[in-house]
């Protein structure tokens, strides 16, 4: 695909950044993040050098997901603001030339949607439980769920409701939290109904939407149950009967359609924890999504075999459709990759606190965000667009010691308080080095560090971006100066990789434009002749040291 950048497909290089709307800035002082607080930061985001915003869900919600749980697709959470501040918000971003992906969330709703307490209160095999997964129970008296289905975050999938008679009835499904049923995606009229919430942002100027679990929402018919011990985690070894069902993909089909029928390039990625690359691909296909967010890549460990394996095989299966890479290395459900990097972790793996946060006492900062630093100019050089999470451009490292009694993420609860989740990752952004208050995230000073939805640790200012500010060699000008490199150099965003070899523990390759990115895994080594553009480490006499990365331009 080597047509020039202007001509090109504005998402198919786009780096988009992602915002935990509960975390980003809080504008109102009551100690959650909201939309006047991404309003008051548009500028710093311009600055920073992105191309695109992805907020994550912003609807009304009960929040036992933060969010991920919708009780309205057709409104915002009033703690987060109203849907003219939405709008005025997109308006403000598109003037200063940023795109908006939003959040949708069609696999499932919020116990709390008018559907689901319809539902509810209707007799079985009612039009209104058709909308959502309703079963008998197995079992003499259906005191058994209908299969062995396990919710990702821990327990059965299946809850049993109370009738209107007030005796134990059926059940519905929730592959995520109790309070997070899932539809049913073979009745006609949940197809319609998220037709017209598509509709209905797509008129209000977004560009685009993120779409959450998007291998889930089908099915496989009858149910089967799955092979006991095997987990229900989102990247699962095996294809299961509720991920990555192939009738999806008639579901995106229209989808691609209503997109194209609006002006300016509307996009969609799909959140789909799909392997192998090549089961991904069909995402990609031109009349489905066109992006994918990359997990290969996001699952990798700091190695060179493991990233550049994944690298190729990504590479090789959206050749097959045309469809631009889009590389990620964090998001608001993983351990942040200053970590991963640091104790050799792979997200989304493991089944406790344990394997998933990796020994503490191991753990050394300092390798982490030289790593962290180093995978900037790797995942920023690779071909096709990137998505960067709030924080990653501070290195902010993971949050390991919020008090217990503070910890909000459903997994906590539904792991029966083995694993800790995923709050760690979520903690309120330190814009500011005032310990006094709440870091700046919110304009409420007297806030204070504790009091934010999640407490801010005292070290959280060491971090800020107003220390970063002014110092050349932070991590937050390491990725305002990549960024604008990669605006101007004709060989970045989409296009060709040419891998070259140095040596087995130095990733190369070559960008058109004599551009070649170097990542060294090894031991210090001499770089080849040329202009450095950037680097992650001080360079001395030409000597790149080890996790250090940078490109250059070859003599
Ligand atoms: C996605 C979201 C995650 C959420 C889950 C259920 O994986 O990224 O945060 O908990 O879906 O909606």
């Amino acid at each position: 695909m080597s047509f020039p950048r202007s001509s090109r497909l504005w998402w198919r290089d786009a780096v988009t950044y992602q915002i935990y709307i509960r975390s980003f800035a809080d504008g109102n002082g009551d100690g959650k993040g909201d939309i006047q607080g991404i309003r008051s930061r548009l500028k710093y985001l311009k600055n920073l050098g992105i191309d695109a915003i992805w907020i994550t869900p912003w609807y009304p919600s009960p929040q036992k997901d933060h969010g991920y749980d919708v009780a309205d697709y057709l409104d915002i959470e009033p703690d987060y603001g109203t849907l003219s501040e939405a709008e005025l918000m997109i308006n403000e971003a598109h003037q200063l030339g940023i795109k908006v992906i939003i959040d949708i969330v069609p696999n499932h709703s919020s116990d709390q949607h008018k559907w689901f307490i319809q539902a509810v209160n209707s007799d079985p095999g009612s039009k209104a439980r058709d909308r959502y997964i309703f079963r008998d129970g197995r079992g003499n008296y259906g005191e058994i769920p209908p299969n062995n289905w396990h919710s990702v975050f821990g327990g059965s999938a299946w809850q049993r409701i109370i009738e209107k008679d007030g005796r134990p009835g059926q059940w519905y499904l929730h592959l995520f939290a109790v309070e997070q049923p899932d539809f049913n995606w073979d009745n006609q009229e949940v197809h319609e109904y998220f037709e017209k919430v598509l509709r209905f942002w797509l008129d209000r100027g977004v560009d685009g939407f993120r779409i959450d679990v998007a291998h889930g929402m089908v099915k496989a018919p009858g149910l089967p149950d799955i092979e006991e011990n095997l987990s229900s985690e989102m990247l699962a070894a095996r294809r299961l009967p509720f991920w990555d069902q192939d009738g999806v993909h008639e579901i995106y089909r229209n989808w691609r359609r209503i997109l194209n029928s609006y002006p300016g390039d509307r996009m969609a990625v799909a959140e789909a924890w799909v392997s192998p690359a090549s089961r991904i691909a069909l995402y990609l296909r031109p009349d489905e999504l066109a992006n994918s967010f990359n997990f290969d890549f996001l699952t990798s460990i700091w190695d060179i075999q493991d990233l550049k394996r994944n690298i190729d095989l990504s590479l090789q299966a959206i050749q097959s459709v045309g469809a631009p890479a889009s590389w990620v290395f964090n998001n608001h459900d993983v351990v942040r990759s200053v970590d991963r990097f640091a104790l050799g972790l792979r997200p989304g793996v493991g089944e406790t606190t344990f394997d998933r946060h990796g020994d503490v006492s191991k753990l050394n900062l300092e390798i982490g965000i030289r790593r962290a630093r180093s995978g900037a100019l790797l995942m920023l050089a690779l071909p096709g667009g990137a998505y960067i999470y709030q924080g990653e451009e501070l290195a902010l490292p993971e949050v390991r010691d919020i008090p217990e009694d503070r910890l909000e993420d459903p997994r906590w609860f539904l792991s029966e308080k083995t694993d800790k989740g995923r709050d760690g990752c979520r903690v309120p952004l330190p814009w500011s080095a005032n310990e006094s208050g709440s870091f700046g995230f919110s304009i409420n000073e007297k806030l204070g560090k504790e009091n934010s939805w999640l407490p801010q640790p005292n070290w959280w200012g060491n971090y800020s971006a107003e220390n970063q500010e002014h110092d050349p060699n932070s991590t937050l000008n390491l990725y305002r100066k990549a960024l604008e490199i990669r605006k101007t150099e004709i060989g970045l965003g989409d296009g060709e990789l040419e891998w070259f070899n140095m040596s087995d523990q130095v990733l190369a390759f070559k960008r058109p434009g004599n551009f070649a990115c170097i990542v060294n895994f090894g031991e210090a080594f001499k770089i080849p002749n040329g202009e450095v553009l950037i680097a992650s480490t001080s360079i001395e006499d030409g000597i790149l040291p080890e996790d250090g990365a940078l490109w250059m331009r070859l003599a």
